[in-house]
């Protein structure tokens, strides 16, 4: 069967198919801001002591919460600086054509996609997000927007009572935490949609990939499902891994190589 991207997404569309999208650090790489795993990387530039895969866990929160949060509000700054790209607007409306029908499975904590307009409901963001946090002692399970006044920070910034006054839990007075997944964490319901991803990917006609490494567990359980269920996969990378090995097996599916920016548009734009 060959690989028609353009008139698979149509015939999707027309046999009132559903289209769930997931995306990776890639498609905001072209807002500038550093993939987990590329040359300048959150990973490769680790903090002066420390290297992020230690950095974010539990374990560094407990034992250094001031520096914890430090490499977050630098995080923070980056990506408050950054805008979405065409990429991003491209699943906006594709959003608004599908409806119901559409969901997007994102790993980024940026929270570039809900600033380019997709929907709070239909954006999963399964690894949270750097623009909330919540209480570290979990005194309530409610997530908070960490102060505007936050998000300008730059890696030199120390900490000093003034942010720790911002960061306090409203609830309790005690110390917040970034309201993202770190790597001694497990996925939940509650705060990342965990069942709700696995729902989608047995519901899921055809799964568009964009710009992951394929490095972490839900993101292969959804991708996995899917192909289980014979059904298509487009993988859009500027690399080949293996999410673009699991597409060119998938029936209908396949690889589309090069910038989300650019071919998003480009595939979304006949719809
Ligand atoms: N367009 C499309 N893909 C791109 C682009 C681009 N412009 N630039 C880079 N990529 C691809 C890379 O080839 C790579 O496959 O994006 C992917 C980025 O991979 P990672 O840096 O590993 O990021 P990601 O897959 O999102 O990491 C997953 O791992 O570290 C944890 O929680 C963290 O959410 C993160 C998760």
């Amino acid at each position: 069967m060959a690989f028609e991207p353009i008139s698979l997404l149509q015939d999707t569309q027309t046999q009132n198919g559903r289209v769930t999208i997931l995306t990776g650090a890639g498609i905001s790489a072209e807002s500038g801001i550093p993939t987990f795993r590329g040359p300048e990387g959150y990973w490769t530039v680790g903090s002066e002591v420390y290297h992020p895969q230690e950095m974010a866990t539990v374990q560094m929160f407990r034992q250094r919460p001031f520096a914890v949060w430090e490499w977050y509000l630098y995080r923070l700054g980056v990506c408050s600086k950054a805008s979405p790209n065409a990429g991003h607007l491209a699943l906006v409306s594709l959003e608004q054509q599908l409806k119901n029908r559409f969901t997007l499975i994102t790993q980024n904590v940026d929270g570039l996609h809900l600033r380019a307009g997709s929907s709070p409901e239909r954006t999963f963001q399964i690894h949270g997000n750097v623009s909330f946090m919540r209480c570290a002692r979990e005194c309530r399970s409610a997530i908070y927007p960490v102060p505007e006044t936050l998000h300008r920070q730059i890696k030199t910034d120390k900490w000093t009572d003034d942010i720790a006054n911002l960061l306090k839990c409203p609830n309790c007075g005690g110390m917040t935490r970034p309201h993202v997944l770190w790597f001694d964490e497990s996925y939940n319901e509650e705060f990342f949609r965990y069942t709700s991803s696995l729902i989608v990917a047995e519901k899921t006609d055809l799964l568009i990939i964009v710009g992951t490494s394929g490095a972490t567990n839900l993101p292969n359980q959804i991708a996995d499902t899917v192909f289980r269920r014979k059904k298509p996969i487009i993988d859009i990378n500027i690399e080949k891994n293996s999410f673009s090995m699991l597409a060119e097996k998938s029936p209908g599916g396949g690889f589309m190589q090069g910038p989300s920016a650019v071919i998003l548009p480009d595939l979304l734009t006949f719809q």
